[in-house]
């Protein structure tokens, strides 16, 4: 731990609106993509909205940018800062050759991924792709009521649910079976509780497995490709890609895609809001992501870790991002560095003063503003700034600052604040 540009008078401050700020929950971060090249769904708009206010008002949540802009993914390291893709109704080819190269790398290096309902219905030219949702779309008979089965109740998509989850949607049905590439089932479709005239369900039962498969997930080895699986629909790659290696490999983060989420009305539904958000937190949960480890590898995808990954929801790139209502303040001082040791995360945070004013009169960080005032800091006066002094060894404490309040509070009273 290593405080750098930061004043004897500002170490104490800065700790004491980190302590104010114990109780915000440090959250990842998600690109929610909805881009569509071909059938595009009505209840888009209300997906996005869900899955914004899922993230924003729950705990552990996430902050989400939300982008139909393909060429986002054309950027350079532009993906590196989320903790997972998640696709909702992406259809068709979605992404450029660039843009799909780009989404590879970051699931070779372990980035999350979520495919939702339509997301198994774009991108049949990569095989890679249709490894990492599992299988791609192959018909679905008309909206029905369906009853569904819970195959595996201990994952966090389904634990809020019973034995069995009764559905108004589209029961997909898919060219290969996504168990042949590893994935776990926690959703299947009782096909005794819905009509289906296609005749040839054994065909359909061969191509995707029995029972019907609704809901997924799989951790690791997203992109391994397994020769002795034949499994078509686009997921084989061609011979001359596997020798020049461009089909992917790897992909050590979380995959979870569920076929569910046509209608409006299923956006609205709790339960189905308790899949969502049980599904995108176990993605998010994953130990591939930067932000899950203070050590982890710099070269990980993911937001920062701990608090830090709030200070990046405001990216100014343009994007249609999460404003949580973080106060908007015309700063006049200088900015604080926090270096967090061996990476260059930095705090967002600034101190506000009066103009002339020696000491701030308050400090914003990641864009909440915080009242400061001396007189709450003891430590304020003290000229020591030695490692050895109580303020920096409470600084160290930061460090593995996890928005949780112990740790904070520990870190406030060894440094003298008395008062918040
Ligand atoms: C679904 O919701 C969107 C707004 O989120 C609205 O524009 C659309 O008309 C709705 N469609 C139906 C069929 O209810």
């Amino acid at each position: 731990m290593k405080i750098s540009t930061v004043s004897p008078l500002a170490l104490p401050a800065l700790l004491l609106a980190l302590a104010a700020f114990s109780s915000a929950e440090a959250k990842k971060k998600v690109l929610i993509y909805s881009y569509t090249e071909g059938f595009r769904h009505y209840s888009i708009p209300t997906a996005v909205k869900t899955i914004r206010s899922l993230g924003k008002n729950n705990t552990p949540g996430w902050d989400s940018v939300h982008s139909e802009d393909p060429t986002d993914f054309n950027k350079d390291g532009y993906l590196d800062q989320f903790d997972a893709l998640v696709f909702v109704s992406v259809s068709g080819k979605a992404l450029s050759t660039k843009g799909a190269a780009n989404m590879r790398k970051y699931i070779e290096a372990g980035g999350g991924y979520m495919g939702i309902h339509e997301a198994c219905d774009a991108l049949d030219d990569h095989a890679w792709y249709g490894r990492l949702v599992g299988a791609y779309f192959d018909y679905h008979p008309e909206i029905c009521h369906a009853t569904l089965n819970v195959e595996d109740r201990s994952h966090p998509s389904v634990a809020h649910l019973g034995k069995t989850w009764k559905v108004y949607d589209e029961m997909y049905n898919f060219r290969s079976n996504p168990r042949d590439y590893g994935k776990q089932l926690v959703l299947s479709a009782d096909e005794s509780s819905y009509p289906d005239p296609v005749t040839s369900k054994a065909d359909r039962a061969a191509l995707q497995g029995s029972p019907h498969p609704i809901a997924w997930y799989k951790e690791g080895g997203q992109l391994d490709y397994n020769p002795h699986v034949k499994v078509g629909g686009g997921t084989d790659p061609k011979k001359k890609d596997r020798k020049k290696h461009v089909e992917g490999k790897g992909g050590d983060g979380r995959s979870f895609y569920t076929a569910l989420g046509h209608t409006n009305a299923s956006w609205r539904d709790s339960d189905f809001q308790g899949h969502i958000l049980g599904a995108l937190r176990w993605v998010l949960e994953s130990p591939t992501l930067r932000s899950s480890s203070p050590d982890a590898d710099s070269s990980r995808p993911g937001s920062k870790y701990d608090g830090d990954s709030s200070s990046s929801s405001d990216d100014g790139d343009g994007s249609d991002s999460d404003d949580d209502g973080g106060a908007s303040v015309s700063s006049s001082n200088a900015n604080v560095g926090v270096d967090a040791g061996d990476s260059s995360d930095t705090a967002s945070l600034q101190l506000l003063s009066g103009s002339g004013d020696a000491e701030p009169t308050s400090i914003v960080v990641n864009g909440h503003r915080v009242p400061y005032s001396s007189g709450n800091v003891h430590a304020a006066s003290s000229p020591s700034s030695s490692a050895a002094s109580p303020p920096l060894a409470a600084a160290g404490a930061l460090q593995r600052w996890t928005s949780t309040a112990v740790t904070l509070a520990v870190g406030a009273l060894a440094c003298g604040v008395v008062a918040l």
